[in-house]
């Protein structure tokens, strides 16, 4: 089941939009390990805005993500129709709201960051780039990709290293994983920080860069997944009624306003 639903959600040979296409190929192009790790120096010093997480939300609204051929819902409905499918599972109630605020890291895209540098699956730079990722044919456009170094199969990291030390291609995983890691169990962390990251938690890629902790938690992030997936072909959900309880489930983890 969850092999037809991928194929039929995330179909980018047969029916993907040009902007997808597109996008991947800015994404691929441009995401460096330097451009990775400048925008960690830039965007980790969380210095910008002190938002709560509702608030947050209600400002990624605006936002309408390039990278996925099926969104149809605003960036709020899609939040709330994955936290709701995740609570309507009975999962505790740290799941339901990763299911809230997976995608808040977006919001990038509001500080004038390109969507290829927030949205889209992510892959490990500064090292050999993987065939299981989406349109691997535009690797050869980085510039990395002539950078010998780089080119190995363990590129400038030690055989098991652990992903905390990967540079993964910049955007709003890594981003939300940084604003909001103080307040949740590692499982919720590795959700946030790891959904974009199919070529590992759906293709097995990347596995000798991984440590025994990143391979107990990928059950975490592949148990999240179905969620972010599924979710979009339901009905919208009424933001205003279901309001009320999540300020009071958001209160309980996040007590106070968030750095960003
Ligand atoms: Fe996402
Ligand atoms: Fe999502």
């Amino acid at each position: 089941m969850e092999t037809n639903t991928e194929h039929k959600f995330r179909d980018y040979e047969a029916e993907a939009r040009d902007t997808v296409k597109t996008f991947y190929r800015l994404n691929h192009t441009h995401q460096t390990l330097d451009f990775v790790k400048a925008k960690k120096a830039d965007y980790l010093a969380l210095n910008r805005r002190e938002m709560g997480i509702w608030e947050a939300m209600e400002f990624l609204n605006e936002l309408i993500d390039d990278s996925d051929p099926d969104g149809d819902f605003t960036q709020i409905e899609h939040l709330l129709m994955t936290s709701e499918a995740i609570r309507k599972d009975g999962h505790p109630d740290w799941f339901v709201l990763t299911g809230l605020i997976h995608d808040l890291g977006k919001i990038l895209c509001l500080f004038g960051e390109p969507q290829w540098a927030v949205v889209g699956d992510t892959f490990a730079t500064g090292c050999k780039y993987s065939e299981k990722c989406v349109y691997p044919e535009f690797f050869a456009l980085n510039p990395d990709s002539q950078v010998a170094e780089y080119q190995t199969e363990y590129g400038i990291y030690e055989p098991e290293t652990g992903l905390d030390n990967v540079h993964l291609s910049w955007g709003h995983d890594e981003y939300l994983y940084h604003v909001v890691k103080d307040h949740l169990p590692d499982e919720a962390l590795y959700m946030i920080r790891f959904h974009s990251f199919y070529p590992w938690h759906n293709e097995g890629a990347y596995t000798h860069l991984t440590s025994a902790k990143d391979r107990q938690l990928l059950s975490a992030v592949k148990a999240f997944n179905p969620y972010d997936l599924y979710t979009k072909t339901d009905e919208r959900p009424d933001v205003a009624a279901l309001k009320p309880y999540y300020l009071e489930l958001i209160d309980q983890f996040f007590p106070a306003k968030l750095r960003w």
